[in-house]
């Protein structure tokens, strides 16, 4: 199976999101292979578009979740009311939050520590900047942010572990990361947790994220260490979108002989 995960970022009022959800699913009607489709709108959008998608092939997921359960912890939203509003997933450790908001190598294992009480599936996000990459430390970059996320983590034998590799450098830049680079990570990430020994091996399921657009997603999809893509910019775009979703039908159908 392969994987298209939406994240929509801070764009998109209710709306605006519900539309945007609704044309998702027009797209997937009447295809026979399709990938399974997790969209992350904003927390204000999440319980409008859990309508919409409720016992249809899109999943829903949240971009962020709190560390704490419940509490006076004021603009935090916890796993709990994560669940509550009909999330299945959450992504944990964008670069976005890590870099913007100061989420440390800390918070990211308290939240993945967090999401794994619930019943919800981590989206990890890890990736290095350029300075990381040029001076040849990104695999070590990308190792030590496994191993303090994932520090104390046991998962249970059903559940399933999403990591996104998503170099910094690639997000939103129009650069995206060559096939083989990617590989080769996803290579390093599976063999460093299958090390930690948190998971099964076929629950652990390695994403691509960085300027993935309907005309690259073809090659990173076909190849087999690449179990799916954390698309953002492309989420947003319904024609680019379903671009996406299409290729992915592609390399099923082609996969399946
Ligand atoms: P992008 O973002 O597809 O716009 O590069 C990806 C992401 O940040 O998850």
């Amino acid at each position: 199976m392969k994987y298209v995960v939406g994240n929509w970022k801070m764009h998109l009022g209710i709306r605006e999101s519900v539309a945007l959800v609704r044309g998702v699913l027009r797209g997937l009607r009447g295809k026979e292979r399709t990938p399974e489709v997790i969209l992350c709108p904003s927390f204000t959008a999440l319980s409008e578009v859990h309508k919409v998608v409720a016992r249809s092939r899109v999943a829903l997921g949240a971009q962020n979740v709190g560390t704490e359960r419940s509490g006076a912890f004021t603009g935090e939203v916890s796993t709990l009311m994560l669940e509550d509003v009909g999330a299945q997933y959450v992504i944990v450790g964008h670069s976005e939050r890590r870099n913007v908001f100061g989420e440390t190598d800390e918070m990211v294992n308290q939240k993945m520590h967090a999401v794994n009480e619930a019943k919800l599936t981590p989206i990890l996000c890890v990736g290095e900047s350029m300075d990381v990459r040029d001076a040849g430390e990104a695999y070590a970059h990308v190792r030590d942010q496994l191993s303090s996320a994932l520090e104390g983590v046991r998962l249970k034998r059903s559940d399933t572990l999403f990591v996104a590799y998503e170099p910094i450098w690639a997000i939103g830049s129009g650069k995206p990361a060559a096939v083989g680079d990617i590989v080769e990570m996803h290579q390093m990430i599976r063999e460093h947790i299958a090390k930690m020994d948190i998971v099964e091996q076929d629950k652990l399921l390695l994403l691509y994220g960085g300027s993935v657009t309907d005309e690259n997603a073809y090659q990173y999809l076909r190849e087999r260490e690449i179990d799916g893509l954390l698309v953002g910019g492309a989420s947003l775009k319904l024609q680019q979108f379903h671009g996406i979703l299409d290729a992915a039908g592609e390399v099923i159908h082609a996969q399946q002989g």
